[in-house]
């Protein structure tokens, strides 16, 4: 074709394509559109089809582009230039205050403090880098330090721009967010899903995580996710960039980044109060859901002077609203078996709506609290849901009770296999007695068995499992290995594709490494912090499997409970089986360097007792354990008054408490690391 030709195609589509991100802006981030759908509509197909007619003139950052190619067989991990911290929590106005008055201390300021007070968005957080104003890579928050490159999927969403527009930005700039999915979406979604059979979303944060983190992007094209930008990540230490936080932001929109509308700059604590109850009042009017606000001081100076601890920056704070309860009515109480045989009694609610979520099941956790809440069925109950945290039954009420209502009783035969249902003395978890010929254990065995932190089988999942053990194809892990793909691929909801990509992961499971096998295998009391010191004390399995109580005793963290539980599950036949049949079917590990506490003695750390917790900056759990063990110390799972210090990395949890409560020394990642550098 002429060159005349191409050129005025080339024209055209600069022309389409600049008009398109211009009505995305406005439409994304301006929230005012100025044409029709049906016009905007046709300014994409008129692109498509000269892109069609002209593909050597198609872009990556084309807006044709952002259905999503192929997928991926899984995400690359993506280590965060600086890492994504979570945020302290505030609940009451008190501790509002006592935030205020330690930024004034700190800051040494007498005056009053400017914050900018933005919604808490109930989404994922996210982080985007773009070079030369292109965007280059997306990424999950992860576990702060790591995330999954979700690029492709992120691409997808309109709101997203593949180019900043305007100029001023620096040649690398990461930008923070959190993507969400409004609640029209989220419910047409729903709706969707459940026409096609398939499973609903329990709330929109689940939804918009699991849209996100699909491995073919062309399906998170078809989610209406939406994000707003709200800090800045690497980069942001530019002298060009605005001084304070808001007019940062005001930059990031003048770029074309979705900021959210209803953050303000706000003077002094009665200002951020004020703020926390106006928002709270439209919370119920908004089209997406929020957990809360965030406050930070505004001036980046200061921010730069306050820095963080551990987890979370001292010049922020997350005020949350309170857990919503809701009342409704306990139709029935069910059992669930667990991977252990723990039965647990669950109740089922008239479906009710509790900040958002429908709740219809509730669990009671055991048998005893069930009594001591006095749950009977036909009652009325208060149900909670804190957060993200799963709802609870408050309590009941009693003034409510109807004269049907039914006390509960325990089963005496497992509603999953029949066997009997025992519960020890002194105990407060009643449990079904047969182990893995009940079909209830057998599916949570498995899915403990294949989960990413234990054997991290890839897309063997509930459904899958369950298929497998109702068609009596897997009766125990070992089994798993010897599957043929046609087989698999005959299956509901599976075809040759994702056969074949399960007998590969399958495959991949083969070579894994001792405290993750022993994790697997779901020996009662055996988390994966014990897995790893037993690992590390034993070297392999064969020695493990060998020792008596008092051997396993002498393993650091190792008490009498856990150790009978250790003995017991290796003197059952089967289970001793099982492990046979694994290592048969290829399952292997390189032998651990017999832990180096044992061989230490002497080191700067002799005879120091570690817990750590939570996640550390650049260093692994495994690494800091290794780190601690070659200066002679010890490292537990669990803080007692014998712990010496607590390393706490971020998002750490109860540990912290715990070692608050004991006063023990918590130390942070620059601590610690200061403590291993002492001679
Ligand atoms: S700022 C260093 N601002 O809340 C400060 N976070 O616990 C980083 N979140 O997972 C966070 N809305 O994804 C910030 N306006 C907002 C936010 C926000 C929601 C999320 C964030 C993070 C969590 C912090």
């Amino acid at each position: 074709m002429p060159d005349s030709d191409r050129a005025a195609a080339q024209a055209e589509i600069d022309g389409l394509r600049a008009a398109i991100r211009h009505h995305d802006h406005c439409y994304y981030v301006l929230d005012a559109p100025e044409i029709s759908d049906a016009d905007y509509d046709a300014l994409m197909r008129r692109l498509q089809a000269l892109e069609a007619a002209w593909p050597a003139l198609v872009t990556a950052d084309s807006p044709t582009q952002r259905v999503g190619g192929a997928p991926s067989p899984a995400f690359g991990s993506v280590t965060h230039r600086q890492p994504m911290l979570s945020l302290d929590n505030a609940f009451e106005d008190g501790e509002v205050m006592a935030f205020d008055r330690r930024v004034r201390e700190r800051l040494g300021l007498d005056g009053t403090i400017v914050y900018c007070a933005e919604p808490k968005l109930d989404g994922l957080a996210v982080s985007l880098l773009y070079e030369d104003g292109r965007l280059v890579r997306g990424a999950t928050r992860g576990d702060g330090t790591t995330g999954e490159a979700v690029t492709a999927n992120l691409r997808t969403l309109p709101s997203v721009p593949l180019r900043l527009q305007g100029t001023g930005w620096p040649q690398e700039l990461e930008v923070r967010g959190e993507v969400y999915l409004p609640h029209a979406g989220f419910a047409a979604m729903n709706a969707r899903l459940q026409a096609a059979g398939e499973r609903l979303f329990a709330n929109p944060r689940n939804a918009a995580a699991g849209s996100l983190r699909q491995l073919d992007a062309r399906v998170t094209a078809r989610r209406p996710l939406r994000w707003f930008a709200y800090a800045l990540g690497a980069g942001g230490e530019s002298a060009d960039l605005p001084a304070t936080h808001f007019e940062r932001l005001a930059a990031l929109r003048g770029w074309g980044l979705p900021v959210c509308p209803l953050n303000e700059r706000v003077v002094g604590v009665e200002a951020l109060l004020d703020y926390y109850r106006r928002m709270q009042a439209r919370r119920a009017q908004l089209d997406y859901d929020i957990d809360g606000v965030v406050y930070k001081v505004d001036d980046i100076a200061a921010q730069q002077r306050l820095g963080f601890v551990s987890r979370a920056p001292r010049w922020a704070i997350a005020h949350k609203y309170p857990a919503e309860e809701a009342r409704t009515q306990v139709v029935d109480v069910g059992f669930n078996v667990g991977r252990t045989g723990a039965v647990t009694p669950v109740a089922k609610l008239a479906p009710v709506s509790v900040g958002g979520v429908t709740v219809s099941n509730v669990s009671l956790h055991n048998f005893d609290e069930l009594r001591r809440k006095d749950v009977r069925i036909g009652d009325t109950v208060i149900v909670r849901r804190a957060g993200d945290v799963i709802p609870e039954v408050v309590r009941v009420v009693i003034e409510q009770r109807p004269a049907y209502a039914r006390e509960v009783v325990l089963p005496s035969h497992c509603p999953a296999c029949g066997a009997v249902v025992v519960r020890p003395e002194g105990e407060v978890i009643a449990r079904c007695s047969g182990q893995l010929s009940c079909p209830a254990q057998r599916r949570e065995a498995l899915l403990h068995f294949a989960a990413r932190r234990a054997m991290d089988i890839d897309g063997l999942g509930e459904k899958l499992i369950d298929a497998l053990v109702d068609g009596g194809l897997v009766h125990d892990p070992a089994d798993l290995y010897g599957l043929p793909a046609e087989t698999l691929a005959a299956l509901p909801r599976m075809g040759a594709r994702s056969a074949a990509n399960l007998v590969a992961a399958i495959d991949r499971s083969r070579a894994t490494t001792l405290p993750r096998f022993l994790y697997a295998l779901g020996i009662p009391e055996v988390g994966e912090a014990t897995a790893r010191t037993l690992a590390q004390h034993f070297g392999d399995l064969e020695p493990l499997m060998a020792a008596d109580e008092a051997a396993l005793q002498a393993v650091s963290d190792v008490g009498p409970v856990v150790s009978a539980q250790i003995v017991a599950f290796f003197a059952e036949p089967h289970n001793r089986e099982v492990i046979a049949r694994l290592r048969a079917a290829g399952v292997h590990w390189p032998r651990v360097a017999v832990a180096a506490a044992d061989q230490a003695s002497g080191g700067p750390l002799q005879g120091k007792r570690f817990v750590l917790t939570g996640t550390l900056e650049g260093l692994t759990r495994e690494a800091a354990t290794a780190e601690i063990q070659s200066r002679g110390g010890t490292v537990s799972s669990s803080v007692s008054a014998r712990t010496d210090y607590v390393v706490a990395g971020d998002e750490a949890g109860s540990k912290l408490e715990k070692a608050r409560a004991l006063n023990i020394p918590v130390l942070d990642a620059a601590a610690f690391r200061a403590l291993l550098a002492a001679p």
